[in-house]
Parts: C-alpha cells; structure tokens; sequence
C-alpha cells in the first residue's frame, strides 16, 4: 500500500502517520515498533529524553523493513542544547539506536529562558550538512522563536511537530508554517487518549462510518494536511491507528471536529513557560 507522505522544504518527504513512543517504556520499545514496523507505519519517533531509544532502534533492526525504508525522528533534549554540546548529543542518540544517520533530528523544546536555541540550531544544520541527519527541524516553537530563527540564521525548520489535537488547533501557528514552508506535525494528536476520544460528536462521526473515535480523530488530522504520530504500547490500537486510509471524512465532519478548537485546550506544557 502506498502511503501519503509530505514534501519538505529540503526535498524529502515525511509520512504522514507516524507511530509515537512518548511514554514508551524502554522495555517494551522494540516489541511496539516491531509491531508498528508489521502493521505498515514508516515513521517512527522517539527523543533521547524518553529513555527508549536503544529499544527503538533494537525493533528497526530486527524488522524485515529495510532502514531505507522507515523515517527515523529523534529530538535534542533541553540540557544539550548549545552549539558542541548538540554535536555530542546527536552522536549519542545515533549510537543508542545503532544507526548511522537519522531522518530528522528536531531541537525538543526551544527554552527561550536558556536561550541557546540559536546555537543548537547552527549545530543542527553542520549536523544535516555532515550527513548525521537528513532533514532538521524544531519542536514546540512558537511564532517568535521561529521568527528569530529564521531572522538570524536564514536557515528555515523543515518541520515544527507540536502539540495539536481537535480541543487544540493551533491555527495561527499552522497559518504562520504554510507562509514558511514548514511542515506542521501533531504530538499527542489523540489527546493522549483522554476525554476527547469520548466526545459525543466525534463518537456521532466515528459511527457514522463504522469507525472508532482515535481513527476520525487521526483521520482529522491527515485531511488537514499535518503529519501525525501517535502512540500506542497495545498491538490491536497501534493496528487500528493505521486503518484509516480507506475512508473519508466528508464536510460536514470536517466542520464538526473544526469547531471543536479551544485556545485553552493544551494537554502539555507552554513552550514559553516550560522549566524542565
Ligand atoms: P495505549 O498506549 O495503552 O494504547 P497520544 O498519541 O495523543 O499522546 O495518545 C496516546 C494515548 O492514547 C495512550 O495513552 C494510548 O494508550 C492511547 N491510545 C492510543 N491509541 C488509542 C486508540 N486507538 N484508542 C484508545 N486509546 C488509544
């Protein structure tokens, strides 16, 4: 099966749907992305502050997909960031996985108090330059820490994965990526399985089309042009978090799940006022 992919800005191209391992305990990493790996995602994403990379890269290898063929993400964590310090971490994360280039290498958070993402960028693109990573990209920025970025290194993000879901949709940010090119990618794009997955109207749809819930939910998210990457540790949902290439949400879901947005409804932290 062919599966949708985004161009980026450096002439790659990101799956869509992806599988995430945020809260993916390091033990059982490699059996959920052995079995993302059989179910057909080739986007696989993990960040060496989750403690599962080695896991991670132990399923990439035992799978019969070839290398080539999987995406591999992994993120700077916060206390690497600056410019030599980056270099190190990313060699770090290559050897826990066991790989020798990574698809995409994405600085975490841009922790403007600490204010070294300028450097960490710079290192980011010697980074792609040398080979180490394919592609570059932020996470979690906001509109200014993007434009700072672009005003002082020229050098624009292929991708900003951040936190986004129907109660969260992020449209000024998204409005800000389609002028510059960016990618945007959905973290915790289930709502990390809380009460959005329970909503009457997204449990109306879901029925509507012999669905569940997360499926409409991901299929939201595809049809609003964003990569996505949820996780699941449980065989039969990582499964059903794939099947959603064989149906449409028509205008009037769209509509629906559009009208869902709350500018409160951020699960995780504020990028501007994270201290971790
Ligand atoms: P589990 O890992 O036990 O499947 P998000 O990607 O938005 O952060 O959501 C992840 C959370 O949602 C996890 O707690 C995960 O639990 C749960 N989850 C993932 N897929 C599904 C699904 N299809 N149905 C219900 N819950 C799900």
């Amino acid at each position: 099966m062919t599966q949708p992919t985004l161009p980026l800005n450096d002439g790659s191209q990101i799956p869509q749907l992806g599988f995430g391992t945020w809260q993916t305990p390091a033990e059982t990493a490699a059996a959920a992305v052995s079995a993302a790996l059989a179910a057909g995602y080739r986007l696989i994403d993990t960040a060496s502050i989750y403690g599962n990379e080695m896991g991670v890269g132990e399923g990439i290898h035992v799978s019969d997909v070839p290398r080539e063929e999987v995406f591999v993400t992994t993120k700077l964590w916060n206390s690497h960031q600056g410019y030599d310090e980056t270099l190190r971490a990313c060699d770090e994360s290559l050897r826990r996985l066991r790989l020798d280039y990574v698809d995409l290498y994405l600085i975490h958070w841009p922790m403007p108090r600490l204010d070294r993402y300028l450097e960490s960028w710079r290192a980011l693109v010697r980074l792609k330059n040398e080979g180490r990573t394919r592609s570059i990209g932020v996470s979690n920025f906001q509109i200014p820490h993007l434009r700072r970025l672009l005003d002082e290194t020229g050098v624009t993000p292929s991708i900003n994965q951040i936190e986004l879901h129907p109660y969260f949709q992020q449209r000024s940010l998204r409005e800000f990526h389609a002028q510059h090119g960016i990618v945007t990618e959905s973290w915790s794009p289930l709502g990390q399985g809380g009460a959005l997955l329970r909503d009457g109207q997204i449990l109306r749809i879901a029925q509507k089309h012999q669905k569940t819930a997360a499926q409409v939910v991901l299929r939201w998210h595809l049809d609003c042009g964003l990569a996505t990457i949820p996780k699941s540790v449980n065989p039969a949902r990582i499964g059903e978090n794939f099947q959603i290439f064989g149906f449409r949400l028509d205008a009037g879901d769209i509509a629906v799940l559009n009208g869902l947005d709350n500018p409160k409804g951020r699960i995780g932290p504020d990028p501007d006022t994270a201290n971790f």
